[in-house]
């Protein structure tokens, strides 16, 4: 065991994100251009092998929680193969997903090892989606948040990005479905990271905007100790279901931020807004050394600024979209 992953502030890096793709089989717009994007060579891709063993070294050094995503992970080859071999590592495993095809692995991943998943969904109607993700696959999302349960990937947490004129007007509808089938709904802020840099902070629905829109038709307690967790969870009329709100930009969580990334070529982001990388990837195929590679992730991880800076009259968006960064 290495000592922890610990910043200039103090904070202590226990979660990692994780991408295994930037590929993805919809076009959700606000992250894709309709024709997709300039996908990596696969010789680029960290392969299971390499993988498994940088992650090994996070975990060395503290890493408790990993989280797959992509681009769409589940797109990865041999998934359920690489899950098992990671929850090796003694760790808590959860993937984000658009669902799709989710239907047919849900099991499988389960059985490997996989604790829990995220799954996105922006709006109920078939139409919508399709005007929102350009792929005819609502019920297959549907289907895919039937299996998650039906394998005991729970708690089943939806994802969900509301956006001004597309689908605001479906926060309550999206809650009372979410209640009656079982699933834990969060809504997140849209942030500044879509490869059309069309993200305006004016017309983003905010934190404060969907609670009074959920709290005109149900009751929402905070519930306490939220720890580092992105997410303000509020339990919906007395129940012990709940709601989460994601304010990354309103509200930002960064001063208890513990979290990491890296990419699937292989290089360690200390923030979703960073403007720099380290690459993991070319030391590991030289030949460096665990404690090499640890070394290199210590000085990347000390190196994280204090917060994303949105709204500071300096920011940049990242040169990578969100896609390509890992959710
Ligand atoms: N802002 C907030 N969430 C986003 N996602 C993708 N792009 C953005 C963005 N710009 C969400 C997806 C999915 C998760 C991987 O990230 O909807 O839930
Ligand atoms: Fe794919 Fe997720 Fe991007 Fe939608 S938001 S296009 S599902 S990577």
């Amino acid at each position: 065991m290495r000592a922890p992953l610990v910043d200039g502030f103090g904070r202590v890096h226990t979660d990692l994100r994780l991408s295994l793709t930037d590929r993805c089989n919809l076009r959700c717009t606000y992250c894709m251009p309709a024709e997709g994007l300039d996908w990596l060579p696969k010789p680029e891709l960290l392969t299971d092998d390499e993988l498994v063993r940088l992650v090994g070294v996070f975990a060395s050094m503290g890493v408790r929680t990993v989280r797959l995503t992509g681009g769409e992970p589940l797109l990865r080859r041999g998934l359920p193969g690489l899950i098992s071999r990671l929850s090796e590592l003694d760790l808590a495993l959860s993937l984000t997903t658009n669902g799709v095809g989710l239907e047919r692995q849900a099991q499988a991943l389960k059985d490997a090892g996989l604790k829990r998943v995220n799954v996105s969904l922006d709006s109920l109607r078939p139409e919508r989606f399709l005007a929102l993700t350009l792929r005819d696959r609502h019920e297959d999302v549907l289907e895919g948040l039937a299996a998650a349960k039906a394998a005991g990937l729970e708690p089943v947490k939806v994802n969900t990005v509301l956006m001004r004129g597309v689908n605001d007007d479906e926060a309550t509808e999206l809650l009372e479905w979410a209640l009656a089938e079982g699933y834990a709904l969060r809504f997140i802020e849209q942030m500044p990271l879509d490869p059309q840099h069309g993200w305006d902070r004016g017309t983003m629905v905010d934190a404060d905007e969907i609670l009074e829109v959920l709290g005109r038709d149900h009751v929402l307690i905070p519930v306490e100790s939220r720890g580092s967790a992105p997410a303000e969870e509020f339990h919906v009329d007395g129940g012990p279901a709940t709601v989460g709100v994601v304010g990354s930009v309103s509200r930002p969580f960064c001063a208890s931020c513990d979290r990491l990334r890296l990419t699937a070529d292989g290089q360690v982001r200390n923030c979703l807004f960073a403007r720099d990388e380290s690459d993991l990837r070319a030391p590991l195929r030289d030949g460096a050394t665990d404690d090499e590679l640890a070394e290199r992730l210590r000085v990347a991880v000390a190196g994280k600024r204090k917060g994303h800076g949105i709204g500071d009259p300096g920011f940049v968006q990242p040169d990578r979209p969100m896609s390509a960064i890992g959710g």
